[in-house]
């Protein structure tokens, strides 16, 4: 497997999940940056890799020219299987105009301002009580125990599935994304999810609710019902986008909270921050890079794109972008001007973006409501996982329990 071998030369043969590059990809974006700032490689396929802000959102915004029908980061081995069970892939996300427009156009109310509002008192309580199962024991793994429960349960509440299968959908959600370049487990996570969710839409075609899911397959679009497997592939896209993306977030800031003893006491001491924090934390460990395919053979930032190349929306390296952010290695709790695209700019930016804010904040003030001095566990180790998604997986703190709290020790 690709995934081990060694990397010589960053410039022309960098591999994102390089186990170095995972951990710490920053100060490879910033040589790339100033030496070669679209870099490539061929191991898997032909594929560009943009650091600079400039670069990275010219090409979201040139849909002609970088489609959306691959976003995998790590590709099927050889050629995608032709799919009979999701002919469009995941829509919107893997699809250009004019798909995209109305399938997006289905989405985007129930992830408005006033309906994520809705969803907020129980977020709130759902992190309460994941917090309750351990605030009293003086360590957790804040990645396993807290960030990963919290975005898939709030996504099934949305899409009207039952939120019990919590796990079962976060393995799937893991083996589509994060063991991608394991051609087994990412069948086996397809399989999972296409099965669920065709069971799913069966049974609401008898007895529909109040869900997302519901409406999807309720919906009518120029008169006609939406294609069964354009609704299949919106639900899937839905769980698969709500879930790593949130809890890699909720989980890079704890951590970050946890190694930053300045930032965690001033975000405690000044909770009117908070917003600006939330986008902050959202720029400095943005979890997510997406793919394009070129479309035609081209010159792009004086590099020669093939038609069928790969480029890498690189939105986390953008962001990191000194022409574009001061410090941009700092985090700036309050930073006042901060034009990140952790989700994404242009027509396929972030439709679940009010939603993760949200959650992200709540996750982050019921925490340090519950446990606001705490820091990783010296004994353990923190591990992440990269690729499509960045975040770290196991976060072992240590934080002092109620009654100790008044003298300030760790366990
Ligand atoms: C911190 C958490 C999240 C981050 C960083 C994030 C990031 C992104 C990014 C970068 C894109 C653009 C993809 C592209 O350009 O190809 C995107 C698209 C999308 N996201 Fe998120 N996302 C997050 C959470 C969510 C949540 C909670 C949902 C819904 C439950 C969601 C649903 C979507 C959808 C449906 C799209 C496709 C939009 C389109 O193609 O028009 N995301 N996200």
């Amino acid at each position: 497997m690709t995934r081990t071998a060694a990397v010589a030369d960053w410039t022309s043969d960098f591999d994102v999940l390089d186990p170095g590059y995972v951990l710490d990809p920053f100060g490879i974006w910033d040589e790339l940056r100033t030496r070669f700032p679209i870099a490539h490689s061929d191991r898997r396929g032909s594929t560009w890799l943009p650091t600079r802000y400039e670069d990275v959102t010219a090409i979201a915004h040139d849909v002609e020219h970088f489609s959306s029908l691959q976003v995998a980061v790590i590709p099927f081995d050889g050629t995608p299987p032709s799919d009979p069970v999701l002919p469009y892939g995941l829509p919107p996300i893997s699809s250009d105009p004019p798909l995209h427009t109305w399938t997006r156009r289905l989405l985007l109310p129930w992830f408005s301002h006033a309906r994520v509002g809705s969803y907020e008192a129980m977020t709130r309580a759902l992190c309460r009580r994941l917090l309750a199962t351990f605030a009293d024991a003086g360590a957790a793994d804040a990645a396993g125990h807290y960030a990963q429960q919290i975005p898939v349960r709030v996504v099934a509440h949305i899409l009207g599935v039952d939120d019990a299968l919590a796990d079962t959908f976060t393995g799937w959600v893991r083996d589509v994304l994060e063991f991608a370049d394991d051609p087994e487990r990412r069948a086996r996570g397809v399989r999972g999810l296409v099965g669920y969710f065709l069971a799913e839409i069966a049974r609401r075609r008898i007895d529909p609710g109040e869900d997302l899911l519901s409406m999807l397959l309720h919906a009518e679009v120029d008169g006609a019902p939406v294609e069964e497997s354009l609704v299949l592939g919106t639900a899937a896209l839905v769980l698969i986008a709500g879930v790593d993306t949130t809890w890699s977030a909720i989980g890079s800031s704890l951590w970050h909270l946890a190694t930053h003893d300045e930032d965690r006491r001033r975000l405690v001491a000044e909770p009117g921050i908070m917003a600006f924090a939330v986008e902050e934390l959202l720029r400095a460990y943005s979890p997510v890079t997406m793919a394009r395919v070129v479309t035609a053979d081209l010159e792009f930032g004086g590099c020669p794109m093939k038609a069928g190349d790969k480029v890498l929306m690189n939105f986390p390296a953008a962001n990191r972008d000194p022409a574009v952010f001061e410090r941009p290695d700092t985090v700036v709790l309050d930073r006042a001007v901060n034009r990140h695209v952790a989700f994404g700019s242009g027509i396929h930016r972030c439709a679940g973006s009010n939603l993760a804010r949200m959650e992200l904040r709540v996750a982050l003030e019921e925490w340090l409501a519950a446990i606001p001095e705490f820091r990783l566990d010296p004994a353990a180790q923190v591990t992440w996982a990269g690729g499509q998604v960045r975040g770290p997986r196991e976060l072992p703190v240590v934080f002092p329990v109620p009654g100790a709290r008044a003298t300030g020790t760790a366990r």
